[in-house]
């Protein structure tokens, strides 16, 4: 037996103890309300929840992510509906409210301080044991993050990104519509991608068919100039790509595209695309310019991605879903 030993902490010591880790790993972390605490801190040391929370170690939890742009959340709507959609299909118990979360979204956000940004928001089964379904009595956990965003490298945009087609098994249908917090195959398959030289990973369907990205959709521009999405059956409804989707109909006339369809798409026709889009709340738009060893297109971003980052672009900051944060 080795004779280290182990503290036996005091309370004042575990608070010492998770300013001290935040010191060695700094966080972008600006505000963060939980229903368990009834309240927000911005001291990223205090962002905990209780270990037996099933959403810690079973994964019985859900989340959602949506943008903080000049003052005001973006498409928050949207990214509420899929939240409760997930949490309906995760059998979690809705805890809040909507119009209440959505109160504490502004709130927390306003708390913050922050113009700009993302906020992450969580349902989780809630605390009160180690077995499978909740705990008798647990009281589900709604957690709210104020935080930096997901950053990309800026050659993302000027020079176009590379996937490749991932090992891993595609999520089966009904989990990988589900925003829940089992994120293994995602993780795996970005990190798969980046061990091997790319810069992030796609899932084919066992019909071949193309399936998203770890955190993104991906959508395609063929040689007869249609703006193919897959079907949202088998992948996450990016609330990203349904907008983009709407707002691609503007690209008509401009004659860069001709049609949008929402079908099936195989690996083999995808391949052979003109353009090949990377698009999620993270990333916005960004082509992808190599998939495995074939360039897209010429390897070059393209101008539909482009046109498409501009109508996005456009949206985020005087479209009609934005909501004012109450600073
Ligand atoms: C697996 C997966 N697919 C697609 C997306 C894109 O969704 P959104 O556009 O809402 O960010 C995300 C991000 O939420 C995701 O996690």
């Amino acid at each position: 037996m080795s004779h280290t030993t182990i503290d036996v902490l005091t309370a004042g010591d575990v608070l010492a103890r998770l300013a001290q880790l935040r010191s060695r790993q700094p966080v972008n972390y600006y505000a963060f309300y939980s229903s368990q605490l009834g309240g927000i801190v911005t001291d990223p040391a205090l962002m905990v929840l209780p270990f037996d929370d099933h959403m810690v170690h079973r994964g019985h939890g859900i989340f959602d992510t949506a943008g903080l742009i000049d003052g005001k959340l973006y498409d928050l709507e949207a990214h509420l509906d899929r939240f409760l959609l997930s949490a309906e299909r995760s059998k979690l118990t809705v805890s809040p409210p909507r119009a209440e979360m959505r109160d504490i979204i502004l709130k927390t956000t306003a708390a913050s301080g922050r113009r700009d940004g993302s906020i992450r928001y969580w349902l989780s089964s809630g605390p009160g044991s180690l077995e499978l379904s909740p705990a008798a009595g647990a009281e589900p956990g709604f957690f709210v993050m104020v935080f930096a965003g997901l950053a990309y490298p800026e050659r993302w945009l000027t020079q176009g990104v590379k996937v490749m087609t991932t090992t891993y098994p595609i999520k089966a249908p009904i989990y990988a519509i589900t925003k829940a917090t089992n994120y293994l195959p995602n993780v795996l398959m970005q990190m798969q991608a980046k061990e091997a030289g790319f810069d992030n990973g796609v899932f084919i369907d066992e019909d071949g068919n193309v399936g998203e990205s770890s955190n993104m959709n991906v959508a395609f521009v063929t040689k007869h100039d249609t703006l193919v999405h897959p079907k949202f059956d088998h992948i996450l409804a990016g609330c990203t790509s349904l907008r983009l989707l709407e707002l691609a109909k503007g690209l008509k006339s401009s004659g860069l595209i001709k049609s949008v369809e929402v079908r099936d798409i195989t690996a083999a026709e995808a391949r052979a695309s003109r353009e090949m889009l990377l698009m999620g709340s993270s990333v916005k738009v960004a082509s992808i310019v190599q998939w495995d060893d074939r360039a897209i297109g010429d390897g070059k971003p393209g101008p539909v991605a482009k046109a498409l980052l501009t109508l996005l672009d456009e949206d985020m900051r005087t479209g009609d879903r934005l909501i004012d944060v109450p600073y």
